[in-house]
C-alpha cells in the first residue's frame, strides 16, 4: 500500500490558562487535543467532526505548523514535519494550505484581491514578477471569478465570493493537502453547495487531499471518504463515511447523527439524547470523556478506552464494543 499523505501520531496539545479567579495565581490546563492519531491517504477527503471547542482547529494548526504540539508526531508524505528546518520546512509548509472559517476576517481588508492571491508567490518567490499577474488571473478563473475583480477590495464581495478568493489563495502554490476549517459554515445553504462543488472540481483537477473540518455532520457526509468524530480533544470513532452513517457505534456519534433533521416529515426520528452539558476541557472527566453524559455508562468507563478496530474500516473507543474489560 502506498504511504499516506498525512499521518498524525499521538498528538497532544494542552494550553495553560489563568484561573478565572482574579485573586488566584493558579494556572488551569485546557486539554485541547489529547492523544489524537489519524491517517489520510492522497486524494482522499477526511471529515473531522465535533462540537465547538473539541479541538478541531488546534489540530489543524498543529498540522500546518502554526503551533507546536506538546508531544506526538506529524508525518507529511512520510517526512517528520516537526523535525524539518530551513528550506525543507518552508517547502513542506507549501504543501499544506488552509481555507479558514470566517471568509470576512481571513482576507486583509487593506489589500486588493490581486494582491491577496499574489501574496503566496511573493512570499515564496515563485514565478517571475511579470508572470505573477497572469497566474493570479488563472487562479481567479479557476475559482469562477472574473479577472476584473483583481483591483477590488474584500469588502466589495459576498461571503461566497470571499471564500472563493480564500480557495484561490490556498491553491496558488499547488499544495497537496488543503485543510478546510469550517470553510462553508458561515455561508447560506445554496452558496455552501456552490463552494463544495468548487472544492470537488479542484480536488479532481489537482488530485488534492482535504481535511474537512466541521461541526455539522450533514455537510461532512456529502464530501468525505472517511470520517473522524471528536469529543473533548479525542477521536472517539472513525471509519468510512457510509459505515459511520449507516451503523454508528459510539453513543456520541449516535447522538450527533440523530440530531440531524430528517428531510421528510414521515421519516421517523428516534433522537438519542445525551444528558447534561459538554464538560469543560479544563479538568475533563477521567476515563471515557463521555462518561458524564452517556446513557450506557458502566463502571469500567472511569478508565480510558482505546480506539480499537471493530470492523475492517471502523474503529471505536467505547467499552460497549471493545473487548478491554
Ligand atoms: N491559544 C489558546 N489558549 C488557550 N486555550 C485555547 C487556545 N486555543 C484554543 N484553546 C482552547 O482549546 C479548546 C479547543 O479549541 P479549538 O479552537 O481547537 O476548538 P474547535 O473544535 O476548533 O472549536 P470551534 O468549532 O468553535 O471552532 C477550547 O477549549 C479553546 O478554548
Ligand atoms: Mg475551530
Amino acid at each position: 500500500m502506498s504511504q499516506p499523505l498525512l499521518e498524525i501520531k499521538n498528538v497532544k496539545k494542552h494550553y495553560q490558562v489563568k484561573s478565572k479567579n482574579i485573586f488566584s495565581t493558579q494556572k488551569n490546563n485546557v486539554h485541547a487535543v489529547n492523544d489524537v492519531s489519524l491517517t489520510i491517504n492522497e486524494g482522499e477527503t477526511y471529515g473531522l467532526v465535533g462540537e465547538s471547542g473539541c479541538g478541531k482547529s488546534t489540530l489543524a494548526r498543529v498540522i500546518t505548523g502554526l503551533i507546536k504540539p506538546d508531544s506526538g508526531r506529524v508525518f507529511i508524505d512520510g517526512e517528520d514535519f516537526l523535525q524539518l528546518k530551513g528550506k525543507s520546512l518552508r517547502d513542506k509548509r507549501r504543501t499544506v494550505q488552509m481555507v479558514f472559517q470566517k471568509p470576512y476576517e481571513s482576507l486583509n481588508p487593506k489589500m486588493t484581491i490581486g494582491e491577496i492571491i499574489r501574496a503566496p508567490f511573493d512570499i515564496h518567490n515563485v514565478y517571475h514578477k511579470r508572470e505573477r499577474e497572469e497566474k493570479v488571473k488563472e487562479l481567479l478563473d479557476l475559482v469562477g471569478l472574473s479577472e476584473k475583480y483583481m483591483s477590488r477590495y474584500p469588502h466589495e464581495f459576498s461571503g461566497g465570493q470571499r471564500q472563493r478568493i480564500g480557495i484561490a489563495r490556498a491553491i496558488a502554490l499547488h499544495p497537496k493537502l488543503i485543510i478546510c476549517d469550517e470553510a462553508v459554515s458561515a455561508l447560506d445553504v445554496s452558496i455552501q453547495a456552490q463552494v463544495l462543488n468548487l472544492l470537488d472540481e479542484l480536488q479532481k483537477e489537482f488530485k488534492l487531499t482535504y481535511l474537512f473540518i466541521s461541526h455539522d455532520l450533514s455537510v461532512v457526509r456529502h464530501v468525505s471518504d472517511n470520517i473522524g468524530i471528536m469529543y473533548l480533544g479525542e477521536i472517539v470513532e472513525t471509519g468510512d463515511a457510509d459505515t459511520i452513517y449507516s451503523s454508528p457505534k459510539h453513543p456520541y456519534t449516535e447522538a450527533l447523527l440523530s440530531a440531524i433533521p430528517k428531510a421528510h416529515p414521515k421519516q421517523v426520528k428516534t433522537q438519542k439524547i445525551l444528558e447534561g452539558d459538554l464538560p469543560s476541557p479544563i479538568n475533563p472527566p477521567e476515563g471515557c470523556k463521555l462518561n458524564t453524559r452517556c446513557p450506557h455508562v458502566m463502571s469500567i468507563c472511569k478508565t480510558k478506552p482505546n480506539l480499537e478496530s471493530i470492523k475492517e474500516k471502523q474503529k471505536v473507543a467505547c467499552y460497549l464494543y471493545n473487548d478491554q474489560r
